[in-house]
């Protein structure tokens, strides 16, 4: 166990920084987490929401969600748990953020390396030809179609789908050279995404969590601190600002 000094001092020590993050980080933003106590997946079923059977199957249903979420996404601003984040790049080199979410956040909070594992809500494709969609979503009828006839898709990785290469190859690069990976807001359940604790633990990166509760990757964390990201974050960064004298 490290006391509290030391887990600050290794962090205002280190050159290289990785946060990896999930649906917790959003939670004081409104949005709601999938899991867990009030989780989507409690009330609503993956399997006919965030798959591609199920959108062939039914795209106007699955396009009614996701645009309830956008409009829930829309709504809301980074916290402070976002925005703590953000400012780390003011006292460290290297600091990325490698999320799960697809909310926009992160970058909405300032955070300039982000590799969005799971895609982007704001983005959107053609299945057929594979054209893109951003603002200009054709919205005409319930479900969007392309200037092909092809249905349009969110630009998010649905269950039983790859990760975009891209990212997960520099995240890879991101977490080999990091001297500390903190885990925020994820139970850390959906893979490969949560592979990538175990990388940073295989690189030697010292793993610091922070959840309101206990997760699958408290185990292999060297420290976990329990309760608010939008609390602790702030406060660990007032500690380091002091251990640096800002
Ligand atoms: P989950 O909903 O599985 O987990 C959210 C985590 O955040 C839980 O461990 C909560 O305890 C924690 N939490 C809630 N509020 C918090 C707060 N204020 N501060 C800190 N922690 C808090 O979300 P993810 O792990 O992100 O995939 O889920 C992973 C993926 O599963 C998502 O990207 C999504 C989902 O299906 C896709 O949509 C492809
Ligand atoms: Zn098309």
């Amino acid at each position: 166990m490290n006391s509290r000094d030391d887990v600050i001092n290794k962090v205002a020590s280190a050159k290289s920084i990785v946060f990896f993050t999930g649906a917790g980080v959003s939670a004081e933003s409104g949005i709601p987490v999938f899991r867990g106590k009030n989780g989507i997946w409690n009330k609503l079923k993956p399997e006919e929401l965030a798959n591609f059977n199920a959108f062939l199957k039914n795209p106007e249903m699955v396009w009614e969600w996701y645009n309830h979420r956008k409009q829930i996404i829309d709504q809301s601003e980074p916290n402070a748990a976002h925005l703590s984040i953000s400012e780390f790049q003011k006292y460290f080199q290297n600091v990325s953020v490698i999320t799960q979410n697809i909310d926009n956040l992160h970058r909405r909070a300032g955070s300039k390396i982000v590799y969005e594992l799971h895609g982007n809500i704001e983005r959107n494709y053609c299945i057929n030809c594979r054209t893109f969609y951003n603002d200009d979503l054709p919205f005409e009828e319930k479900v969007p179609k392309c200037k092909c006839g092809g249905l349009i898709r969110p630009d998010i990785v649905w269950f039983g789908e790859m990760l975009p290469e891209k990212e997960f190859t520099s995240d890879e690069k991101a977490i080999s050279g990091c001297n500390i990976f903190f885990i925020v807001g994820t139970s850390a359940v959906v893979y490969p995404a949560a592979s990538l604790i175990y990388a940073a633990k295989d690189y030697g990166a010292f793993i610091i969590e922070i959840n309101i509760e206990k997760t699958n990757a408290s185990r292999i964390a060297d420290q976990s601190f329990f309760g608010k990201a939008g609390d602790i974050l702030p406060e660990i960064l007032n500690l380091i600002k002091t251990k640096i004298n800002i």
